[in-house]
């Protein structure tokens, strides 16, 4: 293999999607409960997806952001009018777009106070990508080794600890960049009245308050952002997985007064905002949108908690259920890599993350069909090790 070795990669080389399901070369069909980490909100071979993307390639592949071109110019006033923000600026991932918001946040309080305001705020099992900064910002130390010196103006708070925060916060702090819920550290919610809090505290300092929707946004806790359904307004969202419905694209929006800090020279992505990506990205966000797409989607994801809440009941080895709409996961009281295996095995994708978290983050379009698939063997596995 020439490809260099950073991941833990399944031997399975796969070919072909379909609805809900993964294809590899031998033909073995897989349902897939993860959808590319997040990134295929419609499943596979959606046909306004793919016609977008090829009318979009028949015209246009890439013309710089020297020029206006349409797809990006229409996903962005699609993003704006169905949020708070007032301003978008496209990367290509979710790092990047995690990058540009730190920049943001530091030049606006750079124009506002002063260049020693410049410490970003994040939380202990937080993950927000892997470039230098954005690998700093993250709360997690197994994710820093090796990389050392990291960069400058990062500090780390307990999650859901609004007294840590309060004794946290001083004159250097710029921002806090919070993940809803958290994906990589283990389907961890931020509850309400913490955000509420931390909420308050950053509008009363002027703190901007960044939220990091790389995992959660595009409908996947229920509402198009999950901060839409917390009664708060963040100042700076950062998207991307699902946005670009399976290509490079992510995103971060704030609003007008915050967003104009940055003017040409300040910020920019060679590839960022490409029309091909913003083509497959309208046609997802025009689908998520529609009417009654979202209602049927939390029926969905009800039916698919009230099912792993069963189990929790039934087996011990469950510690916790936690999740909300389509972002689920069960922490179990023992590792859950070899389930992962073995429901690879059997067809199914999972993940595991944090150890003993099972992660499922399946296309919005799942089927109760399909999660019972997914609950059978669950329940078959979780018996054989119970006994
Ligand atoms: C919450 C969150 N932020 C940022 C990232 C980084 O995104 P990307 O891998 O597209 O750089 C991820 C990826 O898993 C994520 O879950």
């Amino acid at each position: 293999m020439d490809l260099m070795n950073t991941y833990k990669q399944f031997p399975y080389k796969m070919v072909k999607g379909e609805g809900n399901y993964l294809i590899d070369e031998n033909g073995k069909k897989y349902l897939d409960l993860l959808s590319g980490i997040a990134v295929n909100p419609l499943g596979y071979g959606n046909k306004k997806i793919e016609d977008a993307i090829i009318d979009q390639v028949k015209n246009l592949i890439h013309a710089s952001n020297y020029f206006y071109t349409e797809a990006p110019l229409k996903l962005a006033k699609l993003l704006v009018d169905n949020t708070c923000f007032d301003k978008v600026f496209f990367s290509n991932s979710g790092a990047e777009a995690n990058e540009g918001a730190i920049k943001l946040a530091r030049k606006y309080s750079e124009m506002k106070y002063d260049i020693d305001r410049n410490v970003i705020i994040s939380f202990t099992n937080s993950f927000h990508g892997r470039t230098l900064a954005t690998l700093t910002a993250t709360g997690q130390d197994s994710f820093h080794q090796h990389f050392f010196p990291l960069p400058k103006g990062f500090k780390y708070c307990p999650f859901n600890d609004i007294d840590a925060l309060v004794a946290m916060i001083d004159d250097s702090v710029c921002a806090i960049i919070i993940e809803p819920i958290q994906g990589e550290g283990g389907i961890n919610i931020a509850n309400k009245e913490f955000l509420l809090g931390l909420s308050k505290l950053a509008k009363e300092k002027d703190i901007l308050l960044i939220f990091d929707e790389v995992q959660t946004g595009l409908g996947r806790t229920g509402n198009l952002f999950a901060y839409q359904g917390l009664g708060i307004e963040p100042d700076i969202l950062t998207s991307a997985k699902a946005l670009g419905g399976g290509l490079p694209l992510g995103a971060f929006m704030a609003k007008a007064d915050v967003a104009s800090s940055l003017v040409p020279g300040d910020h920019g992505s060679t590839f960022g905002g490409n029309p091909v990506a913003c083509a497959g990205g309208c046609a997802v966000l025009e689908t998520v949108l529609q009417e009654g797409f979202l209602n049927e989607m939390n029926g969905v994801a009800e039916y698919f908690s009230a099912k792993l809440m069963e189990l929790k009941g039934k087996y011990p080895i469950i510690k916790e259920f936690r999740g909300m709409g389509l972002m689920l996961g069960l922490e179990l009281n023992i590792e859950g890599a070899d389930f992962v295996k073995v429901a690879y095995e059997a067809g199914l994708i999972i993940n595991c993350t944090n150890v003993r978290v099972l992660r499922v983050l399946p296309p919005l379009t799942i089927k109760k069909e399909e999660i019972d698939i997914l609950i059978d063997f669950l329940d078959g596995e979780l018996k054989r090790r119970s006994d």
